[in-house]
């Protein structure tokens, strides 16, 4: 392996960082393991209009096709971490590879709506698996100094993967080939095997079993500039590593604040709607009056898709410029405005008489303003709620806690999710679409009061100034925070 490569700049003041060929391989991994999360997020969007066509499908049956990803991923949010300190980062991302090749290939050939539940439930787990293990491992990996934008290429990679399947749903639409729609994300699986096979597992990972010489070897990889700086960090900061607390602590007085906002956070990322409009894409545009599928596909591709990348890219840029809760409280502006205005549009199309042929409303004036609205409220929430929340998530809790900490807000993402997009057609059903978009709007106005409130600013700080903000706060002189300067 040649010596160093190329160079970025830092994000601090002592000069660029120098990038090791093998470290663009891990970047590659860490990308392909963000596109695939995404892809099996997004693909549902477009296969549902086969897979309707194919079996008679009731409202309920076709929410749990969609959910029960969301589900598999909860289950999988939860054992990762676990599984990632036994088996390593690196096999805990190979599991989660082998499990998305196995699922997308019993979508692929499910005889039956129960078999491709099935398949639905273990790409989840992949899902959930891949969600915890790949930025973990992405984070040992990294120099220090260009961490950040190795997480954020994660983030940057599920937004390209959902993307990625609504162009494929597009291209593949006019055939109703669902099958091939799903089967495809083994290939993009398939690729993050190859990748991580000649990689190796992280530095810190192989100490913290014992394994000194894997440790070296796998140091010299990634920082061929200096190996014995790189080595010595990473034995610095596991000597200063706290011991995991005990679930007894995590729930303690001492630490509801962080905890309960990282809750709040990460329910109020999607109970304001997000993945019903990810994954109905095209069943909202259709009651919109875009009658025709190439129209649907078409319109979620490029106003949802290619919208929610290109303001990820924006919120990446920013948010250690403009701070979390300005990007945060504008987003939710953005979003309860655009809502309300869907809302809107969709009750003046319960007004239009529906094409007695295709049973769907006509696209009128009312159908663009829904459309420019879904097109505002992704570009709110992508350059605010959709990374921001994961980066306050990261950084609130105290040391000893962080681990649990981040996965129990994990859970409570995965489980909002899955609520919003099991009910969210048997609630258009029940209360209409509008009042289902006011609802969301409100929602959303509920989390702005919420964060301008209780949120606190935490860009500029360090880890260590925000424990202490906690300790503060509960009013517990006793403890000591690592490293503050209290
Ligand atoms: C959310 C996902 C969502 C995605 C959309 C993420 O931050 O956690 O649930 O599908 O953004 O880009």
């Amino acid at each position: 392996m040649s010596t160093t490569d190329t160079t970025v700049a830092s994000a601090d003041d002592r000069g660029p960082v120098p990038i090791s060929r093998w470290l663009w391989l891990v970047g590659a991994v860490i990308l392909t393991a963000g596109v695939l999360f995404g892809y099996d997020q997004g693909v549902i969007a477009g296969a549902l209009i086969g897979i309707e066509k194919e079996w008679d499908v009731s409202t309920r049956l076709t929410e749990v096709i969609t959910s029960w990803v969301t589900l598999g991923a909860l289950v999988g949010a939860l054992v990762a971490g676990t599984l990632a300190d036994r088996i390593g980062r690196r096999a805990a991302v190979t599991v989660a590879a082998v499990l998305f090749v196995a699922g997308a290939l019993i979508e692929a050939a499910a005889p039956s709506p129960a078999v491709l539940v099935v398949g639905r439930l273990v790409v989840g787990f992949g899902v959930g698996v891949a969600s915890v293990a790949a930025p973990l491992y992405a984070a040992e990996m990294a120099p220090t100094r260009v961490r950040g934008r190795f997480v954020s290429w994660y983030q940057f990679g599920i937004t390209f993967g959902i993307f990625l399947a609504y162009l494929v749903d597009q291209l593949l639409s006019s055939g109703d080939r669902w099958r091939l729609m799903l089967g495809v994300s083994a290939v993009p699986a398939l690729l993050l095997v190859l990748l991580i096979l000649p990689s190796s597992d992280t530095p810190r990972w192989y100490l913290t079993k014992g394994r000194r010489e894997d440790a070296v070897r796998a140091v010299e990889r990634i920082r061929p500039d200096d190996p014995t700086a790189g080595m010595a960090e990473i034995e610095a900061s596991i000597a200063e590593d706290v011991p995991q607390a005990s679930w007894g602590q995590v729930f303690s007085r001492r630490w509801r604040t962080p905890l309960l906002l990282g809750v709040g956070l990460a329910v109020f990322q999607q109970v304001t709607g997000i993945n019903a409009i990810i994954y109905y894409a095209n069943k909202i545009f259709a009651a919109a009056g875009f009658e025709s599928v190439a129209d649907q596909t078409a319109a979620t591709t490029w106003a949802i898709g290619a919208v929610n990348v290109v303001a990820t890219l924006i919120a990446v840029a920013f948010v250690d410029r403009l701070g979390r809760r300005p990007l945060l409280l504008a987003g939710l502006v953005g979003m309860g405005l655009s809502l309300t205005a869907v809302g809107f549009a969709f009750r003046s199309l319960a007004d239009i008489p529906e094409d007695p042929v295709t049973q769907t409303a006509r696209v009128s004036n009312s159908g663009v303003i829904a459309l420019v609205g879904l097109v505002v409220y992704i570009a709110s929430f992508a350059f605010s709620l959709g990374p921001v929340v994961w980066t306050v998530i990261n950084e609130i809790f105290p040391r000893d806690i962080r681990g649990r900490g981040v996965s129990v807000a994990t859970a409570f993402n995965w489980g909002s999710a899955w609520l919003v997009s099991q009910f969210f057609l048997s609630l258009t059903d029940a209360i209409g679409q509008a009042a289902t978009f006011w609802l969301f709007a409100a929602l959303c106005l509920v989390a702005f009061v919420w964060i301008w409130r209780f949120v606190p600013e935490t860009r500029g700080r360090s880890l260590e100034e925000i424990e202490a903000m906690w300790v503060e706060r509960a009013g517990d002189p006793q403890h000591v925070v690592p490293g503050s300067a209290r």
